[in-house]
């Protein structure tokens, strides 16, 4: 079992993709343990993409990020930070494969919809980010005969 930081951008909230951006990852079998919506600020962009930091596009990536509302949630699954980004598709929508979430949704490299950790490295440090403790909640799963 892992968890993924994954983030509908906020170009997919203006287009009202969210749901089917969730609805995608409820069907594939991973389980929802956090969700919240906020307008991220430019000390949190920062921290989020920090890695980027110095390349051609940081500016524009850091603008966009904090320039409408984001849905940030916290998923768990088998194999969960591989397969989200999977499920995701290429960075590139433009080139990502039909059947993956940016390959159906989208076509701008800078405007993806979706961002998903990409090692548990970072997810870890991109949940902490995101979520205190007690907002991650780790639920009953006797329901889980069910799917
Ligand atoms: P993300 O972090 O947003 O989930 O996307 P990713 O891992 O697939 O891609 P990453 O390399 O981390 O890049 C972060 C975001 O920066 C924009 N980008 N622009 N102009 C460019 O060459 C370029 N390369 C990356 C993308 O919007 C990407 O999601
Ligand atoms: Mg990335």
């Amino acid at each position: 079992m892992q968890r993924s930081f994954i983030m509908i951008k906020p170009d997919a909230v203006q287009r009202g993709l969210a749901g089917e951006i969730i609805k995608r990852i409820e069907n594939k079998g991973f389980r929802l343990l956090g969700l919240k919506m906020l307008q991220i600020d430019e000390v949190l962009a920062f921290k989020h993409y920090e890695e980027h930091r110095g390349k051609a596009f940081f500016e524009e990536l850091l603008s966009f990020i904090t320039s409408g509302p984001v849905i940030a949630m916290v998923w768990e699954g088998t194999e969960a930070i591989n397969s989200m980004r999977l499920l995701m598709g290429s960075t590139n929508p433009a080139a990502a494969a039909p059947g993956t979430i940016r390959g159906d949704l989208a076509v701008s490299l800078d405007k993806n919809i979706i961002h998903g950790s990409d090692s548990p490295e970072a997810a870890r440090r991109e949940i902490a980010l995101f979520f205190k403790e007690e907002e991650i909640l780790d639920y009953n799963r006797s329901l889980d005969k069910w799917i």
